[in-house]
């Protein structure tokens, strides 16, 4: 026990140490007195100011979203984002400056995957979150290991990064999430009952170990690993990326969901993000000034993205219990899990970045929908 604690009080000095170095202390005094992400931090440091408060006059966009959504209850209502599709343009320019510091940090395409070389069966790797816990590379693990990157070579002009919430639904967003070139989503989350709105296509897919507890019983019985297996065959072709190393707890479930795969040689093409990945993601941010405690499955396949796609666009992207209009929003559009993230106990700090990622929409350099999807209008494709 004593060790466990020398460990943990050594990790939190590291991080005392790292925070202290990349801030200075009113930016944090600004950060807890809770002010407009907008005004507060330098998404983008490279942003000039007159640029960014040209932006802030703009009524048609995102303001002081409530830190605590908790505390703030429904007033988070009327401060909630109206993304207004006139009113966004592409910055390809910021776009370009955005890829370019990422890569100071993770090679998104070296980053998405462990490969073949570096590991072999039997060898031992800690968790990323939990140091003194390791686990050990098994035979069905390492045989599921790319040998090349999955995005080798990938270049896509419009991307789409679909998120799970409740705001998808009625969105009509289906046919232009599909228009995407390369669609990115997150959990396994369902798409035939909800394609209407969600979309079918998929060129990679998340899967964090909980989801098959969560979303397919553990596999308890024939019946759930039949839906299990529908559920990957369906993405034939598609790059199932799974963060098997992140925490401790879910390498049966691992090793249980690639047994299936190899036993049935389902045709997904598996990916187990390097060890470096959430720290590297995290420290993008931190030096950017946005305070994330672990960065969300979305804000992870935002950064990485930015180095295979020209323009993202992110869908079902809302963290909050309310919509732009007030009416309730479900925290996903498939189950009837509840709001977390306002737990202090919770690892994510959705709120903050979602307001990170609305002043990028307004800066251009992404674009968040959160609206209904205008069938008429089709998606934006005039721009060069
Ligand atoms: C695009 O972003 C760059 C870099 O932040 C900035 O200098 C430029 O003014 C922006 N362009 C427009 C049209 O906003
Ligand atoms: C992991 O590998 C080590 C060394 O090969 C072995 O002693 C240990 O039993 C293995 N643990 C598990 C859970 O397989
Ligand atoms: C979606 O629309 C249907 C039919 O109009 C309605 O019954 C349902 O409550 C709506 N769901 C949401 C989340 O708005
Ligand atoms: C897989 O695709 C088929 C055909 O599109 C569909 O009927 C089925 O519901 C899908 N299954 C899952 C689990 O998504
Ligand atoms: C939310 O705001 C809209 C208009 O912005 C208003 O019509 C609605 O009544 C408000 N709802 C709540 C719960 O405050």
């Amino acid at each position: 026990m004593p060790l466990v604690f020398r460990s943990l009080l050594f990790g939190f000095l590291t991080l005392l140490v790292v925070l202290l170095i990349v801030d200075d202390v009113a930016e944090v005094e600004k950060e807890s007195a809770n002010i407009g992400l907008s005004k507060k931090t330098n998404v983008h440091q490279l942003v000039p100011p007159h640029r960014k408060a040209a932006s802030d006059a703009d009524p048609t966009v995102t303001t002081n979203i409530p830190n605590d959504v908790n505390r703030h209850g429904p007033s988070c209502n009327g401060t909630a984002a109206k993304h207004s599709p006139s009113s966004w343009t592409f910055n390809k320019t910021l776009s370009n400056l955005i890829r370019k510091n990422v890569l100071r940090f993770l090679d998104p395409e070296r980053d998405i995957s462990i490969l073949k070389g570096t590991l072999k069966p039997g060898d031992i790797v800690h968790y990323v979150f939990d140091r003194q816990s390791t686990t050990n590379i098994s035979e069905d693990l390492y045989r599921l290991l790319p040998t090349a990157s999955p995005m080798k070579n990938q270049y896509h002009r419009r991307c789409a990064i679909v998120g799970n919430s409740g705001i998808l639904l009625n969105s009509s967003c289906g046919p232009e999430i599909d228009s995407h070139d390369f669609v990115i989503r997150c959990n396994l989350a369902p798409v035939e009952e909800y394609s209407q709105d969600v979309g079918r296509r998929t060129n990679l897919v998340t899967m964090n170990p909980s989801v098959v507890q969560r979303a397919f019983q553990d596999l308890v019985s024939d019946e759930w690993k039949e839906r299990f297996l529908q559920r990957l065959r369906n993405l034939s072709g598609s790059v199932l990326w799974i963060p098997a190393f992140m925490a401790k707890g879910g390498e049966e479930r691992v090793e249980w969901a690639l047994r299936l795969i190899r036993v049935h040689t389902v045709d997904v093409r598996t990916a187990f993000p390097s060890l470096r990945l959430l720290h590297a993601v995290r420290g993008y941010w931190l030096t950017n000034n946005v305070h994330i405690k672990r960065p969300t499955t979305g804000l992870l396949m935002y950064t990485m993205a930015t180095r295979f796609c020209e323009e993202i666009h992110l869908y079902g992207f809302w963290p909050f219990p309310l919509g732009p209009h007030g009416r309730p929003v479900k925290y996903h559009y498939y189950d009837t899990l509840k709001y977390q993230y306002t737990s202090s106990s919770s690892p994510h700090t959705m709120p903050l970045e979602f307001r990170t990622l609305s002043t990028l929409h307004r800066q251009g350099a992404l674009r968040l929908h959160t609206g209904h999807c205008d069938l008429d209008r089709g998606p934006q494709r005039d721009l060069s």
